[in-house]
């Protein structure tokens, strides 16, 4: 049996497959923010016969750039995207982690560069993945980031 927990949409973005309980970061990493005129819907926490529980954000309109979906891959690397057009899947794709990212982490060292408020220095980032555990590493101080759930700015 199938349940549909939100409504299939027309036309837009789905991120199916995300990390149960990561919603929310979903939407921080893609910005979308209180004040969003977006028609957007999510669950979190459902059932999943691949893992368990999973979250799935619905994003209505909007076929979001495959660099910005890809970024979602530092916190859900099993993430699938589905673009539909007419109420069907047009592209189906897993997300891949970015081999370098901009602006979506901070550094967890204060005393880093690209903390310095006035320093004009956006954060830099150098993603590894190994075995679905994704890493980063600053590309100013060098420290390391093993929980990049915490440092999504
Ligand atoms: N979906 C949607 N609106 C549509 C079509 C699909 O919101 N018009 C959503 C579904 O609710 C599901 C996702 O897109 O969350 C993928 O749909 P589908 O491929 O039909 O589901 P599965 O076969 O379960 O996907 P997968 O093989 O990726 O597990
Ligand atoms: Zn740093």
């Amino acid at each position: 049996m199938k349940e549909l927990v939100v409504s299939k949409i027309r036309e837009g973005t789905v991120i199916d497959h995300i990390n149960a309980g990561k919603a929310l970061l979903v939407l921080r990493i893609l910005k979308i923010q209180p004040g969003t005129d977006l028609t957007v819907s999510m669950a979190m926490n459902v059932p999943s016969k691949k893992m368990g529980k999973k979250d799935i954000v619905k994003v209505e309109g909007m076929f979001i750039q495959d660099e910005e979906l890809n970024k979602i891959a530092l916190i859900s690397p099993n993430a699938t995207i589905n673009l539909i057009r007419d109420y069907e899947i047009e592209r189906k794709f897993k997300v891949q982690p970015p081999e370098v990212v901009e602006e979506v982490l901070k550094c967890p060292n204060h005393a880093c560069i690209s903390n310095a408020e006035r320093e004009p220095i956006k954060p830099r980032f150098y993603i590894k993945t190994e075995e679905m555990k994704v890493t980063a590493r600053c590309h100013y101080c060098g420290r390391k980031i093993e929980n990049l759930d915490d440092y999504i700015s």
